[in-house]
């Protein structure tokens, strides 16, 4: 583990992890997580909070094996009713996965597999805020051998996991000519987005780039069936195309365009 080090390494071996040991999050790990959860906060106006050791807000799932020890979690807490904030969740609670993901613990965003009611319970949510989603965290099953895993075998897994879009789909509003012509920090991203979770690994969001501003578009496609969770999906994608083109910025929204410097 230790050759890795950089959020794209991250991209390139994070993948959703269902099974977890029993092994509890340690203090100095947790304060650790606290430390990098701050800052996000400051700037995404969000709460998210660490929750540790509530298995019984994961009681049916892992009862029915659909989960494995699964007891800790981010609790991701924001504004009611605002749109934009459900996209920054997705960005930034992503941005805690990938510091995570570094330091050897596994992740799981959870929208179905966790009871909400009981996991409000643990974590403050004020009356303007609501509680979006959990992303479920702690060491994955057999930890000690995962760790001892090399960072090309990790690789290997991430890419082979599980089905992925092309990029051909996921730059379905391009032809051919738009796609050879776009610059390598395009690509870049666009295979950093193709490794980012999604609800139901439904990938809904494509991108564009404009030749003419030289900016890339990042859309939400309807046809992907994600009309619940897409927002969050979009923050996602965002997040993993920024780190995978090096550097930009982008705008929120539907449409939102990102500039690379
Ligand atoms: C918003 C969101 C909600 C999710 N909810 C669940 C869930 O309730 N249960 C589950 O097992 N996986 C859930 N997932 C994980 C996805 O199924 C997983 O990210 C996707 O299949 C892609 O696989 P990967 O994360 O290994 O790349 C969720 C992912 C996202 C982004």
């Amino acid at each position: 583990m230790a050759e890795h080090t950089q959020l794209i390494d991250a991209i390139n071996i994070r993948t959703a992890v269902r099974a977890y040991d029993s092994e509890p999050i340690d203090d100095d790990t947790a304060r650790q997580l606290e430390m990098a959860l701050q800052p996000i906060n400051l700037i995404s106006d969000l709460d998210i909070q660490l929750v540790r050791d509530q298995p019984k807000v994961f009681a049916e799932a892992n009862a029915s094996g659909h989960l494995t020890n699964a007891a800790n979690y981010l609790a991701i807490v924001g504004p009611k009713d605002d749109a934009e904030a459900r996209e920054r969740a997705g960005f930034y609670a992503e941005r805690v996965v990938l510091t995570a993901t570094l330091r050897g613990l596994g992740t799981l965003w959870v929208a179905g597999s966790w009871d909400r009611t009981e996991a409000a319970r643990h974590c403050r949510v004020a009356g303007s805020q609501e509680l979006y989603l959990a992303v479920v965290i702690g060491h994955p099953k057999d930890h000690l051998a995962y760790r001892a895993k090399s960072y090309e075998e990790l690789c290997e897994i991430q890419r082979t996991h599980r089905p992925t879009k092309t990029f051909e789909q996921f730059t379905a509003p391009m032809d051919d000519a738009a796609r050879a012509a776009a610059p390598d920090w395009f690509r870049a991203g666009v295979e950093a987005a193709m490794k980012a979770p999604s609800a139901m690994n439904r990938q809904p969001i494509t991108f564009s780039y404009n030749s003419a501003d030289d900016t890339a578009a990042a859309h939400i496609d309807p046809a992907a069936g994600d009309e619940h969770w897409a927002l969050n999906d979009l923050g996602i994608a965002k997040l993993h195309f920024q780190v995978g083109s090096g550097q930009g910025q982008w705008a929120w929204g539907d449409g939102g365009l990102f500039i690379h410097k």
